[in-house]
């Protein structure tokens, strides 16, 4: 986002109680959606004042008492960062990623980490496919960063993973070509030992990619109208309003008690009727979500590398750490809402009577071709496995029986290789994933994948009752200096040692 698209998005935002906030702490989010604006625009000053006396009455910042959560607020909507090009074409995009406050309604600010300036989280990047992409990015905290691009074909030594440490004050620079079709990616830190604490704090955000997919253009596609960012993340707060983090060292990864979309608790959203697009991305730190829609049908268009063949009807989806997947919910007249089985409501779609510039989905979104079996020249597997030791050593995280150790290759790949990986893990959840390649799936316990995980996946759910086999191809970028990591995206596993490195070998 250049500075003054940024600005702009600074006056635009108008505090819902009515008192405008200096600093950067409410710089963040663009505008609140539809209903909140046009209520503060029509409402006039007597409704202003009605709301400021009554926000002053509750108020949460510095007073000590906090909001109620359980009245539904307008979902905040992560600002859009689109590139600049210089004259020679490439697309430029800067990020800065430091200390913020965000109004999540408790008792009080909460500090967190966000880019940009942001109250929490990051701008969506906008990236298109084709493009020579460079993007900066300055650490602005007092601790040692990364940005990884999560489900990105990119070179190692720009793919952000431990190795690629951002010093505090300074600015590391990645620069690709996008060579992957339109999906919805993310991005995060990929610290050894802090990804977990840093992403719970708020420092990550989507990406888009777009392309000249045809299918695709008859889809929802208006940012923040009818096609909507939905960052889940769970989290909790202390009595003073700050965040509680913990790093669960003996079981399944922590889970908080509060849902968090895009940084707002019991978010609503107004839509047109119609086609909405959810583009739901978990960025939690251990919480599995199985998601389902209330009041309206979900069809699945999109898995973590783009879309799916086709869409697909789908009464219930599973989203584990990581996980990003598009759904399309046919809004009408009435409110529709995105569950979870176990936290309730993520959010509610409210329709706010304008009609959405789509109505049908195509057939066929496009064309996956599926990695023939035949060009499989090298089979592996890993085990992810948790072994409990003596209570004075704890718990060890392992893939393979082997902790992470950055200073040690776990194994070679061979450019243009395509390898099957076989998964398999102990009691508890676990989310295989590999940077640098979007794998298919070719079984799930001995059967072939469900039509919603046929397509690319970059991140998978692996446990004792589910075997997954993939197959990838590793056929882009040699890696021979810098390794590429995998590791289970149940980020306390992660930080513990469940990951490990590999490199891609041009002979
Ligand atoms: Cu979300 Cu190693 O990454
Ligand atoms: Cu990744
Ligand atoms: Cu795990």
């Amino acid at each position: 986002m250049d500075n003054r698209s940024f600005q702009a998005m600074r006056t635009e935002f108008v505090p819902l109680n009515g008192i405008r906030r200096t600093g950067r702490r409410h710089a963040a989010y663009g505008s609140f959606t539809g209903s909140a604006r046009r209520l503060l625009k029509n409402a006039g000053l007597f409704f202003g004042a009605i709301l400021a006396i009554v926000s002053l009455a509750a108020c949460s910042t510095d007073n000590g008492a906090a909001l109620d959560t359980s009245v539904a607020a307008p979902l905040s909507i992560p600002a859009l960062l689109d590139p600049t090009y210089d004259g020679a074409g490439v697309a430029h995009y800067d990020l800065k990623l430091g200390e913020s406050r965000h109004d999540y309604r408790q008792t009080a600010l909460t500090d967190t980490y966000s880019y940009n300036g942001m109250s929490v989280l990051g701008p969506t990047l906008r990236l298109r496919t084709g493009d020579s992409v460079v993007i900066s990015v300055t650490n602005e905290l007092d601790e040692v960063t990364t940005a990884h691009w999560h489900g990105a074909d990119v070179p190692a030594e720009d793919d952000g993973g431990p190795h690629s440490l951002i010093e505090p004050g300074a600015t590391w620079i990645a620069d690709f070509e996008v060579i992957q079709p339109a999906a919805t990616l993310w991005y995060h830190p990929h610290v050894h030992g802090s990804t977990a604490e840093q992403v719970y704090r708020g420092a990550a955000g989507l990406i888009i990619i777009g392309d000249d997919n045809s299918a695709a253009a008859t889809l929802p596609s208006t940012y923040g109208v009818d096609d909507i960012p939905v960052i889940i993340q769970d989290r909790e707060f202390t009595e003073d309003g700050q965040l509680d983090f913990a790093i669960d060292d003996d079981g399944r990864g922590k889970l908080y008690s509060t849902l968090t979309v895009n940084g707002t608790i019991n978010p609503f959203v107004d839509v047109p009727e119609g086609l909405v697009r959810l583009r739901l991305l978990n960025g939690s730190q251990a919480r599995i979500y199985n998601l389902s829609v209330e009041g309206a049908d979900m069809t699945m268009i999109a898995s973590d590398g783009g879309y799916l063949a086709s869409p697909v009807a789908l009464r219930q989806l599973v989203l584990a750490p990581g996980d990003r997947a598009e759904i399309v919910v046919n809004v009408f007249m009435e409110s529709a809402a995105l569950v979870d089985r176990s936290l309730g409501r993520v959010l509610e779609l409210r329709p706010n009577g304008a009609a959405s510039g789509t109505g049908l989905l195509p057939d066929k979104l496009a064309t996956i071709e599926r990695i023939p079996e035949s060009e499989i020249t090298v089979d592996r597997s890993f085990d992810m496995d948790e072994e409990r030791r003596s209570r004075q050593s704890g718990t060890r995280w392992t893939i393979n029986g082997a902790e992470f150790d950055m200073s040690r290759i776990d194994f070679e790949v061979r450019l243009g290789d395509t390898e099957r990986w076989t998964l398999t893990g102990d009691e508890g959840q676990h989310v295989f994933h590999p940077h640098q390649t979007q794998f298919q799936i070719l079984s799930i316990n001995g059967e072939p994948p469900p039509p919603e995980e046929s397509g690319w996946e970059d991140s998978v759910l692996v446990n004792d009752e589910r075997e997954v086999v993939i197959v990838a191809r590793f056929n882009t970028y040699a890696a021979e200096d810098t390794p590429y990591m995998f590791h289970c995206h149940i980020l306390d596993h992660e930080d513990l040692g469940m990951m490990g490195q590999f490199l891609i070998i041009d002979e």
